[in-house]
C-alpha cells in the first residue's frame, strides 16, 4: 500500500465502466466521512450503541446524496435488526448504476465507547452479486500483505507452519514476524501457540477489518505481518475488499453453529458449509473500498476537532485500478457541509 498522501497506480486508469465510475469511490468517501465524525462526538462516553446509531443514520443520509441505485448486501444485520442500513436496504438517490454495498458504519463501537484506538467507518461497492452474503456468524480469518507467493498462508495448516512458511517467503526469522489477533478467550491456544512457534503477538480488543488492511501497509509503523483468528464473517467480506484494493492474501471460512445458522446460509445462497473462501470468492469482479478513521489508528488518524471545524483522514481504493488515495479532508460546519453531524 502506498505513504500516507501518495496515490500510485499500478496500471494506466481506463474507465470504462460506468457503474463503477471512479468518481463515486470518491463520492462514497463522503459517506464514511460523516458516520466517522457523528460516532466521533461520542467516543469515550461509555455508549457503543449510540456511536453506532450515529454511524448508522449519518452514513445512511449521506448516501442518499449519492447518485446510485444501491443495495445494502452486508450491513447491519437483516430487516427488524436495524432501521437502517440492513441487508437488502435500498440505499443511494436511486439514479445511477446499480451496486452492492457493504458496510461498517462503525467497526469498534466499544473502541469508540471507551476511547480507543483503530476504530473506523468502512464501506466498499461492487457490481450486483459481487459480495458473499454470509449469515450473522463468525469466520475463521487469515491474511496476509501484498508480494508474497500465493498460498503461502492456509487457513487449514497449523500456525507454526503458517509462521514458518510466512518467515521463509519474507526472508526474516520467525520472531521477527508480528501476528496480529483479537483478544478473546476463544483464542487462548491460538496465542499459546503462536507464542510456542515464536513468533510477536499483536493483541487487540476489537477492529480486526483495520488489523487485515494494516498486514497490507508495509509503511506503517506498527504493520503486522499477519492476521489470524475468528471475527465477524461481514468484518470479513469488508477485509477482503479492501485486500482485493491494496494487495495481499485472505482466506475465510463461515463457523456456522447450529442448524439455525445453516438454514440462513442455505437463504443466502451458501450450501457448501465448509468451504475455505480466498478473497476473490468473497468479492467478486472489482471493488471500491473507502474508510475513514474514527479514533487514531495505526492506518488512519481518527477524527479531529480543530479551532473551525473537523478534521477526517481516510482511505480510498479500488480494485480495478490498484489506487490507494489518502483523503484528508476538512469541514466545516459554517458553510452547511452536509457531511457534517446534525
Ligand atoms: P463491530 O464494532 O462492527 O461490531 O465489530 C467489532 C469487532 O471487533 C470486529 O472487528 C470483529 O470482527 C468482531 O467485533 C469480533 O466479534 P466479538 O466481539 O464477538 O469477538
Amino acid at each position: 500500500m502506498s505513504e500516507n498522501h501518495t496515490e500510485h497506480h499500478t496500471d494506466e486508469c481506463q474507465e470504462t465502466d460506468a457503474r463503477m465510475d471512479r468518481n463515486l469511490a470518491l463520492e462514497v468517501v463522503r459517506a464514511t466521512e460523516a458516520a466517522a465524525m457523528a460516532s466521533a462526538r461520542l467516543m469515550g462516553q461509555g455508549d457503543d450503541l449510540a456511536a453506532d446509531t450515529a454511524a448508522i443514520a449519518a452514513m445512511h443520509r449521506t448516501l442518499s446524496f449519492v447518485d446510485i441505485d444501491g443495495v445494502v448486501t452486508v450491513g447491519e444485520g437483516l430487516e427488524g435488526d436495524a432501521p437502517l442500513l440492513y441487508a437488502g436496504h435500498k440505499v443511494g438517490s436511486g439514479v445511477g448504476p446499480r451496486v452492492d454495498i457493504a458496510i461498517d458504519a462503525l467497526e469498534g463501537a466499544t473502541i469508540v465507547a471507551r476511547g480507543g484506538l483503530n476504530a473506523l467507518s468502512a464501506i466498499a461497492m461492487a457490481e450486483p452479486g459481487g459480495f458473499l452474503d454470509p449469515p450473522p456468524c463468525y469466520m475463521d480469518k487469515i491474511a496476509v500483505g501484498p508480494d508474497l507467493p500465493l498460498g503461502v498462508v492456509d487457513l487449514d495448516a497449523t500456525p507454526g507452519d503458517n509462521l514458518n512458511s510466512l518467515a521463509a517467503a519474507k526472508g526474516m526469522p520467525v520472531p521477527d514476524l508480528l501476528v496480529c489477533i483479537l483478544d478473546r478467550p476463544r483464542h487462548e491456544g491460538l496465542i499459546r501457540e503462536v507464542r510456542k512457534a515464536g513468533a510477536r503477538v499483536m493483541l487487540i480488543p476489537d477492529g480486526d477489518v483495520s488489523a487485515v488492511i494494516a498486514t497490507a501497509s508495509g509503511g506503517l509503523d506498527i504493520a503486522p505481518d499477519i492476521y489470524m483468528g475468528l471475527g465477524g464473517a461481514a468484518e470479513g467480506v469488508l477485509a477482503a475488499a479492501a485486500l482485493k484494493c491494496a494487495g495481499g492474501q485472505m482466506q475465510g471460512r463461515l463457523r456456522l453453529r447450529d442448524d439455525k445458522d445453516r438454514a440462513a446460509a442455505i437463504k443466502r445462497g451458501i450450501t457448501e458449509f465448509d468451504r475455505k473462501y480466498g478473497a476473490d470468492d468473497m468479492v467478486r469482479g472489482e471493488v471500491m473500498f473507502a474508510a475513514t478513521g474514527v479514533t487514531p489508528g495505526a492506518l488512519l488518524q481518527g477524527v479531529r476537532r480543530v479551532a473551525r471545524g473537523i478534521v477526517t483522514h481516510s482511505v480510498v481504493m479500488r480494485s480495478k485500478s490498484g489506487t490507494v488515495r489518502f483523503v484528508t479532508a476538512f469541514h466545516d460546519p459554517r458553510r452547511g457541509c452536509p457531511a457534517m453531524p446534525q
